[in-house]
């Protein structure tokens, strides 16, 4: 059964961080088969609580209100252990969110260039309602402006031509070690 986290021990959640499209899902997934885990997505557990995706969520009640629904999501799993946690691109931005995050779980930013994740997430953008409102220089910019922060996880990880699986085991060494 899960519990609250009460220290940085070996079951500590594994948060993975980093803009739109770096992989935190399909690598989450590996990760948390290689350790026996429960994945836990934050914008499908925010989708699930709410009963709408997150394009209807912005579409409905705005940016503000998901990153509220978002920041509740997160400062929930904070408290679990034993988890693998994938992010929204946005969520750490969160001071809060972040520190909670990462005091008690193992943080790790999937670091891409901006031209893969502008191609993968623009191939499938249905639930990502800021490639529209953004534009491609304003994603740039976005992930500028974000970078610092996500690299102030534990690890950084560059996840860019390596297979889900070869960046898992990364994370998973490091985690271990
Ligand atoms: C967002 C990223 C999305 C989702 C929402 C906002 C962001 O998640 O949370 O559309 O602010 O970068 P992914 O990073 O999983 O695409």
């Amino acid at each position: 059964m899960l519990q609250p986290a009460e220290n940085a021990g070996p079951a500590r959640n594994i948060i993975l961080a980093g803009f739109m499209g770096s992989g935190k899902t399909t690598i989450g997934r590996e990760l948390a088969r290689m350790l026996d885990r429960e994945l836990v997505d934050t914008d499908r557990e925010v989708a699930r609580r709410h009963g709408m995706s997150i394009a209807a969520v912005f579409e409905r009640y705005g940016e503000d209100r998901f990153r509220e629904w978002e920041a509740e999501v997160a400062l929930e799993l904070a408290m679990l252990r034993n988890l693998v946690v994938a992010t929204g691109g946005g969520t750490l931005m969160n001071d809060r969110v972040f520190k909670e995050l990462n005091v008690y779980g193992f943080t790790a930013y999937l670091r891409c260039p901006f031209e893969t994740l502008y191609a993968r997430i623009s191939q499938n953008g249905k639930h990502r309602p800021l490639i529209e409102s953004c534009g491609k220089e304003g994603l740039r910019k976005l992930l500028a402006e974000r970078e610092p922060r996500y690299r102030q996880a534990h690890l950084e990880v560059y996840a860019n031509g390596f297979s889900p699986i070869s960046i898992a085991k990364v994370i998973y060494h490091a985690f271990k070690s």
